[in-house]
């Protein structure tokens, strides 16, 4: 079990290695975000009621969450209307478990929720509401085998490998 702890750049080394190693992605995501709606008010931009912030905050023991606090807004902003619904929900990437534990906080007890992960020992983060596969997210083969068993999607949050070539090769099979 790992203490709450948000996700902080090493140090501007290797901050600025990695901007240097994600460049073309990057740019990539500049250009695609200029189609994208603005925040409407000051207050969507950090609303202290957000549920997704709220659960983070109040989280201080338990599985680790790693989330930077801006995609709270984006997440709630986009996500609201399924809540409370059967909705299901995949997240790539788990690393400690809190994110699978505050989807399920914040989508309710109808939702399904899954997870992947090429890491093991996030199978342990099984229970009635979550399901954990384990595989590469690059990997096409795993992902038809994951849409035999999961057939239906409602939502996908890539937080896995967070590289270009994870992240396109994932699009298509899902
Ligand atoms: C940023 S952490 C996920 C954080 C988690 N979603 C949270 O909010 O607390 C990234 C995770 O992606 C997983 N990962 C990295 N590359 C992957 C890949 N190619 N396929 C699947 N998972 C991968 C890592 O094992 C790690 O657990």
């Amino acid at each position: 079990m790992l203490n709450r702890t948000r996700l902080r750049p090493h140090s501007i080394r290797s901050g600025l290695r990695a901007a240097f190693l994600a460049a073309p992605s990057t740019i990539g995501g500049y250009r695609s975000n200029r189609s994208w709606p603005a925040l409407k008010t000051a207050q969507e931009i950090s609303d202290p009621a957000n549920p997704l912030r709220d659960f983070f905050n109040r989280h201080r023991q338990g599985r680790g969450i790693w989330k930077w606090d801006h995609y709270f807004d984006v997440y709630h902003r986009h996500f609201s209307r399924l809540r409370g619904r059967e909705t299901y929900v995949l997240e790539i990437g788990n690393y400690s478990g809190g994110s699978l534990e505050m989807w399920c906080d914040y989508f309710g007890s109808k939702a399904h929720i899954y997870g992947v992960d090429v890491e093991s020992a996030c199978k342990s983060y099984e229970n009635s509401m979550i399901n954990v596969f384990i595989g590469d997210q690059a990997d096409r083969k795993f992902w038809s085998q994951f849409r035999r068993e999961v057939p239906i999607l409602d939502l996908v949050i890539d937080d896995g490998g967070h590289n270009r070539s994870s992240a396109l090769r994932n699009c298509s099979p899902i």
